[in-house]
């Protein structure tokens, strides 16, 4: 499928300062391309939650949006300890965020969960003591 966009951010473990910034930016990077509302505001879900799951349990990380005629991707990879359990990380309210990362609010467990409802398509796959690896898909319905 052909590209018509494709942009690569890096998001660096443990600096909670820039939290949220590549949402920012990829939210109006998709405005700017036309994207309806619905497909932006599920794109900016899922990179707020990846980004906020590099920073908190990663040392470092890259998301890559690419949009084609059809559908929004989001491409997530990690370099950091892995998720040794995917099964349960991806439930409701399973979290090992620390004291430190639930005093800022973070922590509730619903990251990967609300990215999974909000794809059309999610896969994860993760090796323990390498990294982390999530490929997200939003159709554009038509649009
Ligand atoms: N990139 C990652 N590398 C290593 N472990 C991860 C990564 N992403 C998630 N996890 C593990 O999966 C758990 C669940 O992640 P999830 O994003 O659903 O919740 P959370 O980050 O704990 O809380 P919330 O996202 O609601 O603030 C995390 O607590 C962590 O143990
Ligand atoms: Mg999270």
């Amino acid at each position: 499928m052909n590209r018509s966009y494709e942009k690569t951010f890096s998001v660096e473990g443990g600096n909670f300062d820039n939290a949220g910034m590549a949402s920012i930016e990829i939210k109006k990077i998709l405005k700017d391309l036309q994207i309806s509302d619905d497909v932006v505001r599920k794109a900016a879900i899922a990179v707020y939650e990846s980004e906020l799951n590099i920073i908190s349990y990663a040392r470092n990380g890259h998301i890559t949006l690419y949009v084609t005629d059809d559908a929004v991707n989001v491409d997530v990879r990690d370099e950091g300890p892995g998720i040794e359990d995917i099964e349960l990380a991806m439930k409701p309210g399973y979290s090992t965020a620390t004291e430190q990362i639930r005093q800022m609010g973070f922590g509730a467990g619903m990251g990967l969960y609300n990215i999974k409802t909000c794809s059309d398509r999610f896969e994860i796959s993760s090796t323990v003591g390498e990294g982390t690896h999530l490929s997200i898909k939003i159709n554009r319905n038509g649009q």
